[in-house]
């Protein structure tokens, strides 16, 4: 077959460039944000919605008035949003234009393997692929990006990433804001060199200072006095964001990862790691005409005159406003008791350790090694722990989503009680999460999304038999 047979073994951290320098100046909050379109399908029959898109390196002006070369799914720095129906068929024909090898995976989706875009079966340049979504699954925010053994973190720094909203009639009926009052945010960071172009290092965070947002520096967006649902994604490698807003006003949130959540729960601070998404909405009629209310970021690393600002909204003028937040969003089913139990530990060696070592239960990612074995229609409880002293992690696992039953630190936050795919694991600290592989079986991996990590090791595969 097609497939790569072999494994060039785990990227390791590299140095930046000494003349790549910093980026070029820049006034916060002077970009207007870009909103996302839709995109289109090239057919549209009765189950089936067919779109297109070639994946090609573009050229794009992050900072205005200097050009750079990205990459973009749908030939686009600024991707289309590709919005799916539950019960509906996807397919996404991807279109591989650039010069190396890409492979596309539906995070958060919940897909046959050989759909799954698996490391193992890159679309090489010059060749396509054609993605099958089923969709048999949530209303919720998830999003493409590429996952190519070992170049996953590089190439979805560059730009191999893209929202999947999946929308349910269950779902439309409760009445949230929508049109253009709900509005994906993607945020990420990227550290921006003196010609205003990415410049990645990897297993590098200091340098990554600069905030994007749908791919534009610290925008902002014109608002109008109402109700706004914001679809917001960390497609960052490495950064953990904490967000809230400037004057301590709480969100309101309505989904986690994967799904609504059963009711609505006030955010002051809504804490995503890289993949995670949040599902806000936010109510601008509390502040008068002409009020600016900046999303902020409470943590590193790096300058927080940088990182701790994401976007500004400036408040507009009135706006009819018949959209509603429901007390009950949806109803999730009851989380099923385990009948296996796992343990799992990620571990990575500490900062200017050489060689690094990022691991799962103490191994490097193998591509040719299963993992984990798991029976066809079980439930199994995992807890995972983060055995590093000083590095946050993240786990993510493909196919099955997580319900969270508590931390070593903890209950488990009320946005976390959704159905999640991605659980953020601090430094010594345990997550129990409870997984039903019964869907499909195959091959899957499961890793840390802080996507350097992974590219480093930090991976591992199971098999549903
Ligand atoms: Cu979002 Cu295995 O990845
Ligand atoms: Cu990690």
């Amino acid at each position: 077959g097609r497939g790569l047979t072999h494994d060039h073994g785990p990227a390791m951290p590299t140095e930046r460039p000494a003349d790549a320098g910093t980026r070029p100046a820049l006034e916060k909050f002077s970009l207007p944000l870009p909103i996302l379109p839709d995109a289109v399908p090239v057919v549209s029959s009765r189950g089936l919605d067919v779109f297109e898109s070639r994946i090609r390196e573009v050229r794009a002006e992050i900072f205005p008035g200097h050009p750079t070369s990205v990459y973009g799914y749908f030939s686009s720095w600024v991707p289309p949003v590709v919005r799916a129906r539950r019960g509906r068929r996807t397919i996404v024909r991807q279109r591989n234009e650039t010069d190396v090898p890409v492979s596309v995976h539906l995070h958060g989706g919940v897909n046959r393997e050989v759909f799954d875009g698996r490391m193992s079966h890159p679309v090489l340049p010059g060749g396509s692929f054609a993605y099958v979504y089923d969709n048999d699954q949530p209303a919720s925010t998830l999003w493409l990006h590429d996952h190519t053994h070992h170049t996953d973190a590089e190439n979805v720094y560059r730009g191999m990433s893209s929202p999947y909203l999946v929308t349910s009639d269950e779902e439309e009926a409760l009445g949230l804001p929508s049109g253009e009052f709900e509005v994906p945010l993607v945020l990420r960071d990227a550290d921006v060199g003196s010609d205003g172009g990415l410049v990645f290092t990897m297993d590098d965070t200091e340098h990554r200072s600069t905030i994007l947002v749908n791919g534009t520096p610290w925008p902002r967006m014109e608002v109008r006095r109402r109700k706004y649902r914001f679809r917001v994604i960390n497609s960052s490698a490495m950064r953990f964001f904490v967000l809230g807003l400037s004057d301590g006003t709480p969100m309101t949130q309505i989904g986690a990862d994967a799904s609504l959540l059963e009711s609505p729960v006030p955010a002051p601070v809504v804490l995503l790691s890289p993949g995670e998404r949040a599902d806000l909405v936010v109510d601008f009629s509390q502040w008068p005409t002409g009020t600016d209310v900046d999303v902020v970021n409470y943590t590193g690393p790096g300058p927080m005159e940088d990182v701790g600002q994401v976007m500004r909204f400036s408040v507009g003028a009135d706006a009819s406003d018949d959209s509603v937040v429901p007390d009950r969003l949806t109803t999730l089913p009851a989380v099923p008791p385990a009948s296996v139990e796992r343990h799992v530990t990620m571990r990575m060696s500490e900062p200017g350790t050489t060689p690094m070592i990022a691991t799962i239960d103490d191994r490097s990612f193998d591509m040719s090694r299963v993992d984990t074995r798991v029976d066809f229609g079980t439930t199994e409880e995992w807890t995972v722990t983060n055995e590093s002293a000083t590095i946050p992690h993240n786990f993510h696992c493909h196919l099955a989503h997580m319900r969270v039953l508590d931390r070593s630190t903890g209950p488990a936050a009320p946005n976390e009680l959704g159905l999640k795919d991605t659980v953020a694991i601090f430094p010594g600290e345990s997550v129990r999460v409870r997984m039903t592989f019964d869907r499909h079986r195959g091959l899957y991996p499961y890793h840390c999304h802080m996507l350097d990590h992974g590219a480093m090791g930090m991976m591992a595969q199971l098999r549903v038999v």
